[in-house]
């Protein structure tokens, strides 16, 4: 007896299969672009903020003047958590992992949720606002919370990006510093059917909420394959801790055939285009912070794995060192990534939800068939 086969088994782990349709966001793999809702990302990164590129994203095209203050009021409106959001975050246990930590407080967001419940999509929106502008505020409560400090209330003049530098370390960071960070956000808020948005596309297809979906899709961004590889990039870098040291341990890591953090893509054929401009802030902000050694080692190994294995850098890579001097928390990169990443899942489930099917594919069986059962008691000790 044999399985009936279904379709041609594709490749392992999906790789080229083009599951959905999708307006949000383009990957040009071969040529290194990277389009939001029509737009370069390139140019968001020059000319755009979070803010912005968020409503563009989970709207569909960019703001007017006053929508955009709309938005960014309704943001601003929904920074400070609820009580039983702030219990389940003091709750944590000491040591608990940052992403779990964020992945469950983001869940319990949806108790006190004026929409919760309603899923059309207009509440579907106000919940993904309302997401979207307590993630920061979770993450930054969490780290005061675990090192002894009080959480702080969030400041209605500042932007999402340097609210969350504020309310993280309780100082409001420098202009160029606030827009470096608020570029790194835009350059990580949507990049196609990755392992998370697919993940929040799963869920949503079964007409869970955005929520569950934003949960899910977290648990799926945490895994060092995908939002993971930033904090081990910087792992790495503060185990080279020089420049000179570089070459020889990337060469050692390459022959022992482990991976190097932050390199490799799916899609990307050449360079991601989101490193370029990583590249760039972090050599910038590593000077004028006082910090140039980070963007040198990362220089040192990007030459290294090229040279060793023709593998670009991917946008884990200078995120970590550009992260590092700004003086966040190792541990806290993965959520920063979620952080930004909420605009793209939001924007995916709202689509999802807009025509929806569930997805449920098939597996090609490759187990026995038609096997005799054997009693319990005749199967020995
Ligand atoms: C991103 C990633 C998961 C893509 O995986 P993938 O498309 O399944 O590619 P594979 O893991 O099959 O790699 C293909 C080949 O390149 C090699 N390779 C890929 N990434 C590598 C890396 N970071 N370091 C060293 N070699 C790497 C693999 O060993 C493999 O070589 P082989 O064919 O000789 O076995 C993978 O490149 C990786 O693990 N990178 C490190 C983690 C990371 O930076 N993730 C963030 C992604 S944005």
């Amino acid at each position: 007896m044999t399985a009936p086969s279904t379709t041609t088994f594709p490749a392992k782990g999906l790789e080229g299969v083009v599951a959905t349709q999708s307006a949000i966001s383009y990957v040009d793999g071969e040529a290194g672009r990277l389009i939001y809702r029509g737009y370069d990302i390139d140019d968001l990164a020059r000319h755009s903020t979070f803010e912005e590129t968020a409503y563009l994203l989970m709207i569909g095209r960019l703001p007017t003047r006053s929508e955009l203050k709309e938005f960014a009021a309704q943001l601003k409106a929904a920074q400070r958590l609820d009580k039983v959001t702030l219990r389940v975050i003091k709750d944590a246990p000491p040591g608990s992992r940052p992403m779990n930590v964020l992945r469950t407080a983001t869940s319990a967001t949806v108790y006190t949720d004026p929409d919760k419940g309603d899923n059309s999509p207009e509440a579907e929106l106000r919940k993904s606002i309302r997401l979207l502008a307590k993630v920061p505020t979770i993450i930054a409560t969490f780290h005061r919370l675990r090192s002894g400090q009080r959480p702080l209330t969030p400041r209605k003049s500042l932007s999402l990006a340097a609210n969350f530098l504020y309310l993280l370390t309780g100082e409001v960071p420098e202009q160029e510093v606030a827009r470096a960070f608020d570029v790194a956000l835009i350059l990580h808020a949507d990049h196609e059917l990755n392992a998370s948005t697919f993940t929040a596309r799963v869920i949503a297809a079964t007409l869970m909420d955005v929520h569950g979906a934003v949960t899910g899709a977290m648990a799926a961004l945490a895994g060092p394959l995908h939002g993971g590889a930033n904090m081990e990039v910087m792992k790495m870098l503060l185990e080279i801790d020089q420049p000179e040291r570089a070459e020889r341990w990337i060469l050692e890591r390459l022959a022992a055939k482990q991976k190097i953090m932050g390199f490799g893509h799916r899609v990307y054929r050449t360079e991601d285009p989101r490193a370029r401009h990583l590249r760039k802030m972090s050599e910038e902000m590593g000077k004028k912070l006082g910090q140039p050694k980070w963007y040198e080692i990362s220089r040192k190994i990007e030459e290294v794995v090229m040279r060793e294995k023709g593998l670009y850098c991917n946008v884990d890579f200078y995120s970590a060192s550009l992260y590092y001097v700004m003086g966040i928390p190792v541990d806290l990169y993965t959520p920063i990534f979620a952080m930004s990443r909420v605009a793209g899942w939001c924007a995916h489930i709202l689509e999802q939800h807009s025509d929806n099917r569930l997805i449920r594919p098939r597996a090609e069986y490759t187990g026995p068939l038609g096997l005799a059962y054997v009693p319990l008691n005749r199967r020995g000790r």
